[in-house]
């Protein structure tokens, strides 16, 4: 059973106005939470609730393309600003592109959007998270890198093969889910949680998303998948459910479940971390 959410609890969601992200967001705005979105897009305007939700700021927007450092520089700041805690982080935002595309600054989108900009956000974030009261953090994750055969850390910024979703899309979130493993005891020494959570299938399609799916996925996705409130349940069990104590571990269906290639877990943390560094952290005072 989840703990009994209080109703001045704050989580800030990326992604949160389509497919699962959106459906988390409807959940904890009808518990009572407020909601920090962090989103390139708007919501659906003629949803009631949300545009309740928007004019009592119950609901906060932030808006950035995450994949452009500059952006996602300017929405970030503007939350430091504005914002006084964050209770839940839930990096959400991502999905399977049905091309190799690149971000702005010259890594492959899946590996920028699903792989280092949760790593950005956590650590431009930790401040408002430590004056939060649950101090976690949920990365949104995949089992479709179970059956990833091989994985080089090295590869993932400039990767010269592409596959729909069991190339660049699940290696990038093999390594969100190893950096999340790493990093863990590092954030327990720091008071914080961290966990990575597969949504399992969800039919997310829709009208004008050019699917990152291959050719046989999408009947499957569109017939056999249940709505995204199933995948919202599955990321609110992770961070209020059974596993809540938990700093690390990869949920699959909300149990703990092995990784593959945890030896290169330290080698996807450097990386992240001196990405981090060296393009967006310039200029702040350096990290301890
Ligand atoms: N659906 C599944 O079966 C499934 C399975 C395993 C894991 N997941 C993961 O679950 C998460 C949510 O996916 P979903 O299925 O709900 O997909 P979705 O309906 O397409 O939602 C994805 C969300 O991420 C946002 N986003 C994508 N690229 C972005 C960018 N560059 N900058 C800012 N925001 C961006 C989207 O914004 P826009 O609305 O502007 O496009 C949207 O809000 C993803 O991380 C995905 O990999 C999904």
């Amino acid at each position: 059973m989840s703990e009994r959410i209080e109703q001045d609890r704050i989580a800030l969601l990326t992604g949160a106005n389509n497919g699962i992200g959106l459906e988390l967001t409807r959940r904890l705005l009808s518990e009572g939470w407020q909601v920090i979105a962090l989103v390139r897009s708007g919501f659906p305007e003629d949803d009631m609730q949300i545009n309740q939700a928007l004019n009592i700021k119950q609901l906060r927007i932030y808006k950035a393309e995450l994949t452009d450092f500059s952006s996602l520089r300017a929405a970030l700041n503007q939350i430091k600003a504005e914002e006084d805690k964050i209770d839940v982080l839930f990096n959400n935002a991502g999905g399977s592109f049905p091309d190799l595309r690149f971000s702005k600054q010259g890594r492959e989108s899946h590996f920028e959007l699903q792989t280092v900009v949760p790593y950005i956000i956590v650590e431009e974030l930790k401040e408002l998270l430590h004056r939060g009261t649950l101090k976690t953090i949920i990365n949104t994750s995949t089992n479709a890198f179970k059956f990833l055969k091989q994985f080089d850390p090295d590869t993932l910024e400039h990767p010269t093969e592409f596959k729909k979703l069991f190339g660049p899309y699940a290696a990038s979130k093999l390594a969100l889910s190893l950096w999340t493993l790493e990093i863990a005891p590092l954030l327990a020494s720091e008071g914080l949680k961290i966990r990575s959570a597969d949504p399992g299938g969800n039919n997310t399609l829709r009208k004008n998303k050019k699917s990152g799916l291959p050719f046989y996925m999408k009947p499957i996705m569109k017939l056999a998948f249940p709505p995204p409130s199933k995948g919202a349940t599955l990321l609110y069990e992770a961070a209020f459910g059974k596993n809540r104590e938990l700093s690390g571990v990869f949920l699959i269906k909300g149990e703990v479940s092995d990784l593959k290639f945890i030896n290169l877990g330290s080698k996807v943390l450097e990386k992240v971390s001196s990405i981090y560094k060296r393009e967006f952290d310039v200029g702040s005072p350096s990290m301890p």
